[in-house]
C-alpha cells in the first residue's frame, strides 16, 4: 500500500510554465487563477530574459515556486548556483544527478530549498541510454541514480511514473518525487517517451506530478487543472 504524504492535493499539481516572456507568463498565471498553486519555471524562459522577473511575481502572488534549471557542472560551479537560488524562495530546484562529490556540494548549499535530482528525462528510453553507453532499463539507472542522490543529501528525484514501482521498491519512501511525463488521456506521440496518467502516477506513490502540455494545449487550461487536482484528491484518498 503506497503512503501519501500530509500535501493537499493542489499543491501536487507543478505547472510547468514553459513560456518564453513575462507577458506570457503573467497571462498563463491569470488564466490559471487559483486552480494552479505551483508553478515550474525552466530553460525557456532563462533564455527569453524574464526568468527572475517572474520568479519574483510568482512569489508575490503567493504560488510555489520550482526552479528546474538541471544544473550540471562541476561542485563548485553547482554549489555556487545552489547557493544563489537558496536565497531566493524557491521550494525546489533540480540538480542532474552526476557525480556524488557535486552532488554533496549541491546538497551543502541548498539552504532550506528543496533539491531533486534528475535521474532518467522521460524523453528518453532504453535505446537512448544505450547510445550513450547506459546499458539497463530506464527503471533500473533511475533506482542507482536515486540512490546515489539519495547518499549524497539530496531531497528527492524527478523520475518517470513509470520508474516509481522499482524506486519505491528499492529504496523506500523516504526520496520525494516529481514525475514530468504525465498524460492525462494517454501517450500524445510527442517527444515524451515514458508517460504515465494522473492516478496510475499517484497509485505508484508519486508525490508530486509535472504537468504541461497537457494543460497548455487543453480548450479550457484552467478547467484542465482542475479536473487533475480532482483525479489526484480521489487518487490519494
Ligand atoms: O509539456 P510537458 O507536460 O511534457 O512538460 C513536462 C515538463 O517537465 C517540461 O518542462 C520538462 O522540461 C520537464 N521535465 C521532463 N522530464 C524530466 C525533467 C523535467 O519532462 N526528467
Amino acid at each position: 500500500m503506497t503512503r501519501h504524504r500530509n500535501i493537499p492535493a493542489r499543491e501536487r499539481l507543478i505547472f510547468a510554465l514553459d513560456v518564453p516572456n513575462r507577458s506570457e507568463a503573467i497571462a498563463w498565471i491569470d488564466r490559471l487563477g487559483d486552480a494552479v498553486a505551483f508553478y515550474k519555471i525552466g530553460l525557456e524562459l532563462l533564455a527569453g530574459g524574464d526568468y527572475f522577473a517572474v520568479l519574483d511575481e510568482l512569489a508575490k502572488r503567493g504560488k510555489q515556486i520550482f526552479v528546474d534549471l538541471k544544473l550540471h557542472d562541476v561542485p563548485a560551479t553547482v554549489a555556487g548556483a545552489v547557493r544563489g537560488l537558496a536565497r531566493r524562495p524557491v521550494t525546489f530546484a533540480t540538480v542532474h544527478c552526476d557525480s556524488r562529490a557535486m552532488l554533496e556540494a549541491a546538497a551543502a548549499a541548498r539552504g532550506s530549498m528543496r533539491l531533486l535530482a534528475v535521474t532518467v528525462l522521460t524523453s528518453n528510453d532504453r535505446a537512448d541510454l544505450a547510445a550513450l553507453g547506459v546499458q539497463g532499463e530506464p527503471a533500473e539507472v533511475v533506482v542507482q541514480r536515486a540512490r546515489l542522490a539519495r547518499d549524497a543529501g539530496i531531497d528527492g528525484v524527478v523520475c518517470s511514473g513509470a520508474d516509481l514501482p522499482h524506486l519505491r521498491t528499492a529504496l523506500g519512501e523516504n526520496l520525494l518525487t516529481a514525475c514530468p511525463g504525465i498524460r492525462p488521456a494517454g501517450p500524445a506521440g510527442d517527444d515524451q517517451k515514458r508517460t504515465v496518467d494522473v492516478p496510475t502516477a499517484f497509485a505508484r506513490g508519486a508525490d508530486y506530478i509535472v504537468v504541461g502540455r497537457p494543460i497548455r494545449n487543453a480548450d479550457d487550461p484552467r478547467a484542465a487543472a482542475e479536473t487533475i487536482v480532482a483525479q489526484i484528491a480521489s487518487a490519494i484518498g
